[in-house]
């Protein structure tokens, strides 16, 4: 099977780069990226020999078109993906999540080529920390912030396409992945490196938001569940139950780092922050039978935080300048 996977340099993309070749013999893999500030090159190095790697745009037509017609499947992942930078300037955001994703979809229209578009439970919207209910399938979209809008409105392009144009294509919607590789701007990586260069964590507002930690190879994982044995036009959710609050998760790396569980500091709010997120993912488990292996959250985090603190190569040279950027808009309060 030859396998397109745009946004392949990135967290997820290279995740699943990496899982894929050791689960999948089978799979012929090139990896299209932009290789914007969220790629690291390095992270696909030590594979460069064993797949393709072509560095371009998802919005580019002529890039895309040929790069779809030689595949059997496209697997989505290439998007501007952090909420921070799409209040700060909303551009990127809409031209490779919108502009992007229907470039891909003019592309697997003309081929007749399968599509899986990866997106996020974030266009949900939020809960209430004491609502009762979860993110399904059939929850209306309702997205807060440039970021989470413009990944809705991809999915609605390709639920459009399906329908108009009979493009075999199926979407996945997850929650918050952590694991190794993920860009330091985010909330676990930026607490652990912060913590490991001497740096108080930092919390958003009260610190009470809930996200819903998955690991990325569970998540990995379910794409291919869909890939292999989901309907097509089908919306899968993806999540694992770990429902956690961002000051617990933050108290849980210091005290695993070794310092006071209240060594951090609360900085400015996030504009239009959501709440909380949580999953309902009974049609993955009761169709196609997926399963998440890592149930175990505080293990989980504690796989991460061990490796970080084992590839400072990977993260060292980039921590200054995001922290930098940070401090421009973010001021610690009392
Ligand atoms: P990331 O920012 O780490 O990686 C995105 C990758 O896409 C980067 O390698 C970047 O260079 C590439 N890219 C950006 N614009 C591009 C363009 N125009 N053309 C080609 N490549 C481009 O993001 P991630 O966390 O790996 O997220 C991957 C996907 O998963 C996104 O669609 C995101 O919405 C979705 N998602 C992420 C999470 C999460 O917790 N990180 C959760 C659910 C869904
Ligand atoms: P983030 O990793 O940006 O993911 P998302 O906004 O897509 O959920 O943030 C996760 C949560 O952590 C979110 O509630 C915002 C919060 N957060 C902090 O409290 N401090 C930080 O330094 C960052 C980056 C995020």
């Amino acid at each position: 099977m030859r396998v397109l996977v745009t946004g392949g340099a990135g967290f997820i993309g290279a995740n699943f780069v990496l899982r894929t070749l050791a689960t999948r013999p089978d799979a012929q893999l090139t990896v299209l990226d932009k290789f914007t500030y969220a790629a690291n090159p390095s992270t696909l190095q030590p594979v460069a020999d064993r797949i393709r790697v072509v560095r371009g745009d998802i919005a580019d037509a002529a890039t895309v078109d040929p790069l779809v017609a030689e595949s059997d499947l496209v697997v989505n992942f290439a998007a501007e993906s952090h909420n921070d930078n799409s209040l700060a300037d909303p551009s990127a955001f809409v031209q490779t999540n919108l502009v992007g994703t229907y470039t891909l979809l003019e592309a697997v229209r003309r081929h007749d080529v399968r599509l899986h578009h990866i997106s996020t439970d974030e266009v949900y919207g939020d809960l209430d920390l004491d609502d009762p209910t979860r993110f399904t399938e059939e929850t209306a979209y309702n997205p807060s912030s440039p970021y989470s809008s413009t990944k809705a409105g991809s999915d609605m392009l390709v639920r459009a396409w399906v329908r108009s144009f009979g493009i075999a294509a199926t979407i996945s919607n997850c929650s918050n992945n952590y694991g190794p590789y993920q860009h330091i701007e985010k909330f676990i990586p930026r607490q652990i490196t912060n913590v490991l260069t001497g740096v108080r964590p930092k919390l958003y507002g009260d610190g009470r938001n809930v996200r819903d930690w998955i690991h990325v190879d569970d998540h990995n994982d379910a794409v291919w569940a869909v890939v292999d044995r989901g309907r097509i036009g089908e919306t899968y959710l993806i999540g694992a139950d770990g429902e956690v609050d961002n000051r617990t998760v933050v108290e849980a790396i210091l005290t695993a780092l070794g310092q006071p569980a209240d060594a951090f500091d609360f900085v400015t709010d996030r504009a239009g922050h959501d709440r909380r997120y949580a999953i309902d993912s009974h049609r993955l488990r009761t169709e196609l039978g997926w399963r998440p292996a890592y149930t175990d959250f505080a293990s989980g985090l504690a796989a991460t935080i061990a490796w970080y603190r084992e590839n400072r190569d990977w993260w060292a040279p980039h921590k200054e300048g995001v922290e930098a950027a940070y401090a421009r808009t973010q001021q610690i309060l009392d």
